[in-house]
C-alpha cells in the first residue's frame, strides 16, 4: 500500500515536472536596461560619446546590421539574434565585428554567462533589431529638429495639445489666452503655473469644463508659457 502511495506521488511529481511551463513573453526593453546598460549606452542617438566603456547599443546594432548579410531578407533578423545570443555568452576577438582599434580601446566584452540566458537574449536582440533602426533614427532626429525650431510656446501648445480647448483670440470651451492675459498680472505668475500643472475649475464663469492638470509639463516649460500668455496683454 505504502508503495502505491509512493508511486502515485512520484508519478504526479514527474508529470508536474514534465508539464511545460507556459513561456512568458519577455520584455526585451526592460532586459536590455537591466542586463546591458551598465556598459552600453541605450540612447538613440547617444547624447555624447565621451567616457564610453563600450560602444552604444545603437552603434552595435547598426554595425551588426551592416556586417551580417542574409540572402533572404527574412533571415536577417534571426541571423543577428543568433549572433548576439552567441557573442554575449562567448565573446572573442575573432567573432567581433568591432575594428581592431576600438576593440583595443574598449577591451573585449566580458562574457555575460550566468547573468543572462538564451531566451532573455532572444528578447533583447529582437528588441534591439526593431528599435535601433535607421529609418526610426532619421524620423526622430527630424522631429527633434522641428521641435527645436519652434518657439517655446508653440512647442508646449503642440506637445500638450492646449489648443484643443484654447485659442489665442477666440473664447472657446476655455478662455482665450488673451482673456487670461487681461485678467492676470505678473504677480499672478505662480498662480497660473499652479493652474496649469494642477488643473483649474470654477475660476471662469460659464466654463463648464474644468481644466485638466498637466503634471508632465516641466517647471521651465510651465513658467515659459505663462510668461508668454501674460505677454499677450499689451
Ligand atoms: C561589462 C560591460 C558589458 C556588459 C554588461 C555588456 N557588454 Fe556588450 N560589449 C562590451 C564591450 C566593451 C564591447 C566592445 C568590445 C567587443 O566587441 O567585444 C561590447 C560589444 C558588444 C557587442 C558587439 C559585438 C560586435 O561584434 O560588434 C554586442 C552585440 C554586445 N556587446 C551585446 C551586449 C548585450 C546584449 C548585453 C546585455 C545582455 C551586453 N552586451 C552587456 C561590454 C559589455
Ligand atoms: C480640455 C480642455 C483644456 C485644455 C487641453 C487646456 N486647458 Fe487651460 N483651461 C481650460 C478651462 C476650461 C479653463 C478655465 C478653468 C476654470 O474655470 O477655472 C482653463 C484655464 C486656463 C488658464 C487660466 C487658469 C486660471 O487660474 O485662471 C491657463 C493659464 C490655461 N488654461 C493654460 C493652459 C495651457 C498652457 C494648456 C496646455 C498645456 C491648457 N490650458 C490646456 C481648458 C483646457
Amino acid at each position: 500500500m505504502k508503495n502505491i502511495y509512493l508511486s502515485v506521488t512520484l508519478l504526479f511529481f514527474l508529470l508536474g515536472c514534465a508539464e511545460e511551463k507556459p513561456k512568458q513573453k519577455l520584455n526585451g526593453e526592460n532586459l536590455l536596461t537591466q542586463k546591458c546598460a551598465a556598459c552600453h549606452n541605450l540612447d538613440m542617438p547617444p547624447e555624447s560619446y565621451e567616457n564610453e566603456i563600450a560602444p552604444s547599443i545603437m552603434a552595435v546594432t547598426f554595425h551588426l546590421k551592416d556586417f551580417i548579410k542574409a540572402d533572404n531578407p527574412t533571415e536577417h533578423k534571426p541571423k543577428i539574434i543568433s549572433f548576439i545570443q552567441d557573442y554575449v555568452i562567448d565573446p572573442s576577438a575573432e567573432k567581433s565585428f568591432c575594428d581592431k582599434e576600438s576593440l583595443e580601446s574598449y577591451g573585449l566584452m566580458p562574457s555575460q554567462k550566468g547573468k543572462v540566458n538564451k531566451d532573455e537574449l532572444e528578447a533583447i536582440a529582437s528588441y534591439m533589431y526593431d528599435t535601433y533602426d535607421n529609418q526610426i533614427l532619421l524620423k526622430q532626429m527630424a522631429e527633434k529638429r522641428r521641435l527645436r525650431a519652434m518657439s517655446l510656446h508653440e512647442r508646449v501648445i503642440e506637445q500638450h495639445r492646449c489648443n484643443t480647448c484654447h485659442n489665442i483670440e477666440e473664447d472657446k470651451v476655455a478662455p482665450s489666452f488673451k482673456m487670461i492675459a487681461q485678467r492676470y498680472e505678473k504677480k499672478d505668475r505662480e498662480t497660473l503655473i499652479q493652474s496649469i500643472k494642477e488643473g483649474s475649475k470654477g475660476k471662469w464663469e460659464n466654463k463648464v469644463l474644468p481644466m485638466p492638470p498637466f503634471k508632465k509639463l516641466s517647471d521651465d516649460d510651465a513658467a515659459g508659457i505663462v510668461d508668454w500668455i501674460l505677454g499677450l496683454n499689451p
